[in-house]
């Protein structure tokens, strides 16, 4: 790739053309890789990431093996809270736990602002580490928050939920007390996201992954406002917004509206439906996504039938390759290297054309 030509990933953010659909993975750090195990060791991922030099290593793995168009940073969706002294953890294997989840209007007042110089120093300066190394190679990094929604999940419900009854129960019965709480965690996400893109991040992603389990009145009356809020934080920074969350088809037009720049929707919907659907609204939105990461898991030949039909789908021009939902941890990691060789290999013309056949 030519160096003076604008990293594929950021042209495709901002649906200009490129040379190839660019491609990263959710989840692409960590997970499968033998090169990461060997460094992870034992202990939380919260104190793995207190040593900047070894998350700017697991960061940089997918990058080095897979050729991937983006990196996105080792660290996690529960850093902020815990760092501002909610009382977090992660255990290997387990994901997050609150010992002593949110139960009551008193608890707002142990969400403190972040001071990042001081809350997330490792952070800062994992990225800059980062920044660094990939600027020579024209790699972007993804900077990455968890949504207000989706934190404060677990925030409620102590850790992973399957029905999220808590959660819900508390935006009925004290719309207030959870719209403040959403709007603490928004600002809380923009200060994070804020120091990562200060420190080199050339783009930002908002996982909010379990927001799928709304209805569409529900998300729009509690979820979009501390949404837009951080979409207009964001917007001075000049880096592509990206938004995700899993099962989330029925809030396409509402993602849309928040402002963000890149919708990253999951294989539920298709990307040509999406693609229709936002601009009979007259929404123009980047989209990212959207193999099933199963996929992944088959016989070559059918990788390659189904990642074929997704940069179809994609129709070339404002599609970043990637997968519905995070990489899963018993993906071989030598598929998603020829998975990275195919999406490279297909030149945009084929699929700009055959779109224009179409219509
Ligand atoms: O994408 C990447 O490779 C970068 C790193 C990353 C992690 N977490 C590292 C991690 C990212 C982007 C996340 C986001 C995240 N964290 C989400 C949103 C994405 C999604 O999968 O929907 C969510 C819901 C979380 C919360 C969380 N953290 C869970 C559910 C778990 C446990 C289960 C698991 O393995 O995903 C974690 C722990 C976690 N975060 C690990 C890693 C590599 C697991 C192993 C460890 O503790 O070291």
């Amino acid at each position: 790739m030519p160096t003076e030509e604008a990293p594929a990933f950021l042209l495709a953010s901002a649906h200009r053309r490129t040379s190839h659909v660019p491609v990263w993975f959710m989840r692409q750090a960590g997970r499968s890789l033998p090169e990461y195990r060997k460094l992870r060791g034992k202990g939380s991922i919260l104190d793995v990431i207190r040593s900047p030099e070894i998350a700017a290593e697991m960061t940089l793995q997918p990058v080095r093996r897979y050729g991937v168009d983006a990196a996105i940073l080792y660290s996690d969706i529960m850093v902020p809270p815990a760092a501002i002294g909610y009382g977090v953890e992660v255990t290997q294997g387990h994901g997050p736990y609150v010992p002593l989840p949110f139960r009551s209007p008193a608890d707002l007042g142990r969400l403190r602002a972040l001071e990042p110089e001081v809350d997330i120093p490792f952070v800062i300066e994992a990225v800059k580490h980062v920044a660094g190394e990939l600027r020579h190679i024209g790699v972007p990094l993804i900077g990455f928050a968890g949504g207000p929604f989706t934190v404060a999940s677990y925030l409620i419900e102590g850790g992973s939920s399957r029905d999220y009854t808590r959660t819900k129960s508390l935006m009925r019965s004290d719309p207030t007390v959870f719209a403040e709480l959403l709007s603490r965690l928004g600002t809380l996400a923009l200060d994070f996201l804020k120091a990562q893109v200060s420190a080199g991040a050339g783009a930002v992603q908002i996982f909010d992954s379990w927001a799928g389990i709304l209805s569409t009145g529900e998300y729009k009356n509690h979820v979009l406002p501390s949404l837009t809020a951080l979409m207009d934080g964001l917007a001075s920074l000049r880096v592509p917004r990206i938004y995700f969350a899993v099962s989330a088809s029925h809030l396409l037009d509402l993602v849309a509206s928040s402002g963000c720049d890149v919708i990253s929707i999951d294989w539920r919907m298709s990307l040509s439906a999406a693609r229709k659907q936002l601009e009979s609204r007259d929404m123009h939105q980047a989209l990212q996504g959207n193999l099933d990461p199963t996929c992944c898991l088959a016989p070559w030949e059918v990788l390659e039938k189904e990642a074929i039909a997704t940069l179809e789908e994609g129709q070339g021009i404002g599609h970043i390759f990637n997968l519905g939902h995070g990489v899963l941890p018993d993906t071989d990691p030598a598929m998603l290297e020829r998975l990275v060789e195919l999406i490279h290999s297909v030149p945009l013309d084929t699929l700009v054309d055959r779109t224009s056949d179409d219509q």
